[in-house]
């Protein structure tokens, strides 16, 4: 059995190639590199956001935390690949280096206390982040 086309022949039985395949001169192509996914966890020192940093590295990701101490005492090895940034999401203006270069934010700060604090810590403090982040276009 063979099949050809009108630029070439090639016989099943043999695997021969009867005509030269015609090479199109090679185009050199521009393509961007591949997005580089950086996330920054809004308390990645916490319980709930050091484990999302940990799966985030464990993804690929770049990861960076913002939180009032920073690092803290973190002494996993995986803390060594995170970028640690202090910051408090009460003084959103204390959030901008941080946003430098990200391309997704997840906020794990909050908690309990009077209903004052919890309002401030679980809502006022989220909405600032949001905010600070939608401005920088994340
Ligand atoms: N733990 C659980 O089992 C669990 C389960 C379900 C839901 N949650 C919810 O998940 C959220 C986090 O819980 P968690 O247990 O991970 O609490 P956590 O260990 O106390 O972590 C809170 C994080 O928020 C940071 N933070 C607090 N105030 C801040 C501020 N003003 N600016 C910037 N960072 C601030 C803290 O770091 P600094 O103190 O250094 O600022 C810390 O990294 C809470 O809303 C909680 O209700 C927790």
């Amino acid at each position: 059995m063979s099949s050809s086309t009108s630029w070439r022949h090639l016989s099943s039985e043999s695997n021969k190639v009867d005509e030269p395949f015609k090479v199109e001169e090679a185009e050199t192509v521009n393509t961007p590199p591949p997005p580089t996914e950086k996330l920054l966890v809004l308390g990645g020192n916490g319980f709930v956001g050091s484990h999302v940093c940990k799966e985030a590295l464990n993804r690929g990701l770049a990861v960076a935390s913002l939180s009032r101490s920073g690092r803290s005492s973190l002494h996993d090895a995986w803390a060594n690949d995170v970028t640690w940034h202090q910051g408090n999401l009460l003084a959103p203006e204390t959030l901008k280096d941080a946003l430098t270069g990200v391309t997704s934010v997840i906020s794990c700060v909050g908690g309990f206390g009077s209903n004052s604090q919890m309002y401030k810590i679980n809502g006022t403090a989220n909405i600032n982040a949001i905010r600070a982040a939608s401005e920088q276009g994340v």
